[in-house]
């Protein structure tokens, strides 16, 4: 079988056609294109799989360990993606009652068996080397620099990482990828309305789709559910377009979450504060997960110990999630005092009263 390994440096890429012995057996053990995304952080290999049964995963190599801590001064964007936060982004999602990420799980892949030996073709073995410490390592293959340092190593064959299904295709289920009103700035100096203007969400509610009321509740969902992960790295969000404006957010991309569990990111949960606005259901799941009885912390722990990389998260994490399930509580309830109950806790839909709002005009296409 043809494939195609995708060679990228910063926007200019190359593909590479490859021939790739399929190997009968093994259900889930295909590369099909290695594929590097070029970060301002430099590069974040991740592995583009394609199964026996034609579908497509996104593996995320592991790259940090899970106890160490983003250091303070990184930027959110030039942090390290990580392979548990993806498996415990897709938890959490669960155990919220979302269901806005698409399955994730941990896995263990053998980088000699089930890749370098597998495919015949010289220009994907050629990516291939032994460390000094006797493992099997790989790097995209870069057409400028190349450094070792953005290789990926097995222990000595073993690669742990996050495989994500891929969302159906385009075709079938188109979806469209629309700016964050909350964005943040990519520089190091900038700042955004929203992080100077308490009253800025009375902007936004003027704006079309966030003028109905489902789209910015739905927004709300997403900045809690990244709140307690602790993922800044929300700039743009995506909508299936089938189900018009009234449809939910994607809640795709969680690995810079996790990152420093004894620091917890209030700004991200800006649209919260500044709207006061929250759906009963949501509202009624999180104080659920405030009782003893079922504990986020104790629910997310009882949930992750399925996954094949149990431990998933270490215990300061799953208690940093239960430190900030409070604090969202506590926001919502100083809105509560402040608006009273009947404007901040809003029923789950609302009517769209422009009846034109289906009629949404496509502007970018997800590629
Ligand atoms: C990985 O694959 C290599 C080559 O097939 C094999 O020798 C090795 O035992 C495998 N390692 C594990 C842990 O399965
Ligand atoms: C790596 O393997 C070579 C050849 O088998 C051996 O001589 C060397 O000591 C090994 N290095 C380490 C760090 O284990």
């Amino acid at each position: 079988m043809y494939v195609c390994m995708y060679v990228c440096m910063y926007i200019l890429c190359v593909c590479i056609y490859l021939y790739i012995h399929i190997k009968e057996t093994k259900p889930c053990s295909l590369i099909l294109n290695v594929q590097s995304v070029v970060k301002p952080s430099g590069l974040h290999l991740k592995l583009a799989l394609k199964l026996q049964d034609f579908g497509k995963a996104m593996f995320k190599p592991m790259r940090q360990e899970r106890h160490e801590e983003t250091p303070e001064n990184f930027f959110y964007f030039v942090d390290f993606q990580r392979h548990n936060a993806e498996i415990a982004a897709f938890h959490l999602d669960r155990v919220l009652d979302f269901r806005r990420v698409p399955p994730v799980t941990g896995r263990f892949i053998n980088v000699t068996g089930e890749i370098l030996y597998l495919t015949h073709n010289e220009e994907l073995r050629s990516v291939f080397f032994t460390s000094p410490a006797n493992n099997t390592c790989f790097f995209a293959k870069c057409l400028y620099v190349c450094k070792s340092e953005y290789a990926v190593c097995g222990h000595p064959d073993l690669l742990e990482g996050s495989m994500s299904a891929y969302l159906p295709g385009l075709s079938i289920a188109p979806r469209i990828s629309i700016p964050n009103p909350w964005i943040r700035t990519y520089s190091f100096t900038g700042t955004e309305e929203w992080e100077v203007n308490p009253l800025y969400c009375d902007n936004v509610k003027k704006l079309y789709p966030y003028n109905s009321g489902n789209r910015l509740l739905n927004i709300i969902d997403m900045v809690i559910f990244d709140f307690l992960t602790g993922n800044m790295d929300r700039h743009h969000y995506e909508v299936f377009t089938k189900f018009g404006d009234d449809g939910f957010l994607l809640h795709l991309d969680n690995a810079r979450g996790f990152g420093r569990p004894s620091h917890d990111e209030v700004s991200i949960l800006a649209p919260l504060t500044q709207c006061c606005m929250i759906k009963r259901s949501t509202l009624f799941r999180l104080k659920l997960l405030a009782q003893s009885e079922y504990r986020l912390s104790d629910v997310m722990r009882a949930s992750l110990s399925r996954d094949p990389l149990t431990p998933v998260l270490t215990e300061d994490h799953l208690q940093a999630l239960d430190r900030r399930l409070g604090q969202v509580l506590r926001t919502v309830g100083k809105c509560v005092k402040k608006l009273g109950e009947p404007q901040v806790v809003i029923t789950d839909f609302i009517k769209s009263y422009n009846c034109d709002s289906y009629n949404y005009e496509i502007v970018t296409i997800m590629r």
